[in-house]
């Protein structure tokens, strides 16, 4: 008999930048039977799934759905069904998933302009009213909340500076879905995308995308076909909207039911309590970081409840600390990314993880580790 690898797994404090604790009422609907994809009960989990996700997303747009692929196949959706060659697109970039954003625009051709911010700190808006004081865009994205270093950027304020122009506007939600408000319509959003393994506290697999009719007429009016098949929402939205539903790829049915219970326990919890659970357990944790003398990376108005960067104490073993955290305290954490490996730890509180006693867990830890 070969060793079964999965009965070894014991369910690990997730407390990095994702994926979060999965909630056992979420791995119950993952294990439901798997039906057909065009199955009429499973069209009806479907439409459900569509109207939970617009609640969170706050929008009333009708193409609001998940694509079948993590996070960043949100962020390609994104891109690949609203830009053609030669558009001029503004990535605001502070971070590692602002810079992914830029490479993905220029490997479908765009006329990318970049206008970066210092790591650590938020796009200021001023610098990008000047930016399209000079230039027109067909797109402005930026990252909501910067899961690399901790940084919450002022969406609300860059959706004001977008209101007298043509662009539409790209939001990557990944991180904040679930654990903040997220207010698709009220910042005339174009397109957002998320994905489920934060704070929508599902298993890593499916990216939640909302388009606007704004979005959807200039879909519709390319000039050239979306360069890639699988994510081409013209052809997916045949499957997920109308009255008859045509096959495009198989759903990953059981992942669906993962989302659809996900979402519901969100909802009954209720989104105000969501976000308040969020904040409490932020507030707790850099209290108590405080008092073990470690101090936060990001000043206190532009800090995400949900992604806390630490500075590294001088002297402290970086690997070595959260390698101890697993190992003996079966905690994870997360380290610090590119320009900000070995300086920072990324704590995170994200969904089911975000409570008073899995913060105290981790703090008398590193108390004993420190
Ligand atoms: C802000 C942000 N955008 C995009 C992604 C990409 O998501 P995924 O890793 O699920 O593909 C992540 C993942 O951490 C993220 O934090």
């Amino acid at each position: 008999m070969s060793t079964d690898l999965l009965s070894t797994l014991s369910q690990t404090l997730l407390m990095g930048p994702g994926p979060s604790c999965v909630p056992d009422p979420v791995y119950s609907a993952l294990s439901h039977p798997t039906i057909g994809h065009l199955d009429p009960r499973f069209i009806g989990i479907m439409d459900e799934i569509k109207g939970r996700l617009q609640t969170v997303m706050q929008t009333r747009n009708p193409l609001t759905l998940p694509i079948s692929g993590t996070g960043s196949s949100g962020m390609e959706t994104c891109f690949v069904n609203l830009i053609e060659a030669d558009d001029p697109v503004l990535i605001l970039k502070n971070g590692v998933f602002g810079m992914r954003m830029a490479d993905l625009a220029q490997r479908l051709g765009a006329d990318v302009d970049e206008l970066e911010f210092e790591w650590g700190t938020p796009v200021i808006p001023d610098a990008v009213k000047e930016k399209l004081a000079r230039k027109s865009y067909k797109i402005i994205a930026v990252v909501h909340a910067e899961t690399s270093t901790g940084v919450m950027n002022p969406v609300a304020e860059i959706s004001r500076l977008l209101a007298d122009t043509e662009s539409l506007y790209l939001v990557d939600c990944v991180t904040s879905l679930g654990g903040m408000p997220v207010d698709t319509d009220g910042w005339h959003a174009d397109a957002v995308y998320s994905g489920t393994q934060k704070c929508l506290s599902c298993p890593p697999g499916l990216a939640p995308v909302s388009f606007s009719d704004r979005a959807i007429s200039l879909l519709k009016a390319r000039k050239t076909k979306v360069p890639n098949w699988y994510l081409d929402l013209t052809m997916i939205i045949n499957y997920w909207d109308g009255d008859t539903r045509a096959y495009h790829h198989t759903a990953p049915i059981n992942m669906l039911y993962g989302l659809y219970a996900a979402l519901g326990a969100l909802l009954d919890e209720g989104l105000d309590q969501v976000y308040a659970r969020h904040k409490a357990a932020h507030d707790a944790l850099v209290d108590g970081l405080n008092h073990l003398g470690l101090s936060m990376a990001v000043s206190e108005e532009s800090r995400l409840p949900m992604l806390n960067a630490v500075n590294i104490p001088n002297g402290v073993d970086d690997a070595g600390v959260r390698t101890a955290l697993l190992k003996e305290y079966d905690i994870e954490i997360g380290a610090g990314l590119g320009a900000l490996a070995g300086k920072i730890w990324r704590i995170g509180l994200m969904g089911h993880t975000a409570r008073q006693e899995n913060v105290d867990r981790l703090l008398s830890a590193l108390k004993t580790l420190l």
